[in-house]
C-alpha cells in the first residue's frame, strides 16, 4: 500500500494534540531524520507547549553538536536546549564491555537526563522518534531481542515521563518522505541513520576517550570519501556508511619500525527497511583511498578491513 504523507500528517497532528492535552512535552532531538520529523509534528500539534532537548552523550559524530544546533535553527527550532552529558555517559560506561549492558546504561541515562529537564519545566510527556525496526529488534511479544534499541528495550522499567511515539509504525523511507512534506531541508531528510547509543556501539568492547577520537576521525573519512564518490557517480550511495573500531591490535610496519596498532572496520550497506541489508559494492580504488587516509591520518590505526557481511547474519552496527 502506498504511504500518504499528507494523510499521515492530517491524522497524526490532532492525535498528538489529543494525547498531550494541556500538559507540556519534551521532544528528544538527536539530529537524525526520525527525531527531526517527530519534533516537527509535535511543534505543529502543541506549539509553545513543547521543549526541544538535544543531549550530547560524548559519543556523537565529530562536530555533531554544532551541526545539530545549526540544523535546528535552519529548521525553525528557536528554543533548543542543548545538554552536555559527556561526563555522565562516559562515567557510567567506564569498564563496560557487554553490548546489551552498554545499551541499557545509555537508555537509562537518556531518560534520567530528560526527567531532570522535565522536572525543571513541569513536563509530563516525552515525544520520541521511535520507528518500527527499533521496537521489532528490541524483542517482546514472542520475538527474540536482537539488540535493545536505546529508545525502546534500553528504557528503564520505572520512568516518570509518559511516552508519545508518533512514528512507531513507520519505516525509515516513510519518515524521509514525511521530512520532505514537512519542509525539512534535504540534508536532514536524506541524512544517513545514526544509532542513539552513538559510537558506543561502534567501539567494540571498552569505551575510552582515545577510542572515541579514533572512531570520530575514521567515520569522518569514510563519510567524506563515500559521499564524494557517490556524488561523482563512481558508486551508488549506500543506505549507511561508517567506521567501527575493534579492540584487537595487529602487527604492522611503519617506516622501518614494527607497529602494533588498532584495526578499523569500514561498513557500508544498502537497504530499504533495514530489517535486512546487503553490503555495498564499493570500487576497490575508493576502498584503497579510505584505507590510505585512515592509516596516514590516524596514526594509532595500523589496519583497515571492509565488512562484507549481510544482515542477517550480521547486523548493521557492531553491537
Ligand atoms: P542494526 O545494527 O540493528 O541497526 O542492524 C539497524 C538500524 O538501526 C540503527 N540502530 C539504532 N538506532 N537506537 C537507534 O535509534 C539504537 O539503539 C540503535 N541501534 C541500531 C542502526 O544504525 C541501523 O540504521
Amino acid at each position: 500500500m502506498v504511504f500518504s504523507t499528507t494523510k499521515f500528517i492530517e491524522q497524526t497532528v490532532p492525535e498528538i494534540k489529543k494525547t498531550i492535552g494541556n500538559e507540556l512535552a519534551i521532544t528528544a532531538l538527536s539530529g537524525g531524520v526520525d527525531s527531526f520529523v517527530a519534533t516537527a509534528l509535535a511543534a505543529r500539534a502543541i506549539g509553545q507547549n513543547l521543549y526541544v532537548v538535544y543531549v550530547d552523550t560524548g559519543l556523537m559524530r565529530k562536530d555533531e553538536t554544532e551541526k545539530v544546533k545549526i540544523a535546528a535553527k535552519n529548521a525553525g527550532i528557536k528554543n533548543l536546549i542543548a545538554i552536555d552529558g559527556k561526563t555522565k555517559f562516559l562515567g557510567a560506561l567506564k569498564g563496560v564491555t557487554e553490548p546489551e549492558k552498554k545499551r541499557k546504561i545509555i537508555g537509562e541515562m537518556f531518560i534520567r537526563i530528560f526527567e531532570e529537564e522535565a522536572k525543571k519545566h513541569k513536563v509530563a510527556y516525552l515525544i520520541q522518534g521511535t520507528i518500527a525496526p527499533d521496537w521489532i529488534e528490541s524483542g517482546g511479544l514472542g520475538r527474540d531481542t536482537i539488540k535493545s534499541h536505546h529508545n525502546v528495550g534500553g528504557l528503564p522499567e520505572k520512568m516518570h515521563l509518559k511516552l508519545c511515539e508518533p512514528l512507531r509504525e513507520l519505516y525509515k523511507h516513510e519518515v524521509r518522505a514525511l521530512a520532505i512534506e514537512l519542509g525539512l531541508p534535504e540534508s536532514i531528510a536524506q541524512r544517513q541513520p545514526f544509532p542513539g547509543p552513538g559510537l558506543a556501539v561502534r567501539i567494540v568492547g571498552e569505551i575510552t576517550e582515545e577510542k572515541i577520537l579514533i572512531v570520530q576521525d575514521a567515520c569522518e573519512i569514510v563519510e567524506n570519501e563515500i559521499e564524494s564518490a557517490s556524488k561523482t557517480g563512481k558508486m551508488e550511495k549506500p543506505w549507511q556508511y561508517f567506521a567501527a573500531l575493534l579492540p584487537t591490535r595487529t602487527v604492522g610496519v611503519r617506516g622501518d619500525e614494527r607497529s602494533y596498532q588498532y584495526t578499523i572496520i569500514v561498513r557500508a550497506v544498502k537497504s530499504l527497511d533495514v530489517m535486512t541489508v546487503s553490503f555495498s559494492h564499493i570500487p576497490h580504488e575508493i576502498l584503497e583511498r579510505i584505507s590510505t587516509r585512515i592509516t596516514n591520518e590516524i596514526r594509532s590505526v595500523g589496519r583497515v578491513t571492509y565488512d562484507i557481511t549481510n544482515k542477517p547474519p550480521g547486523t548493521v552496527e557492531m553491537e
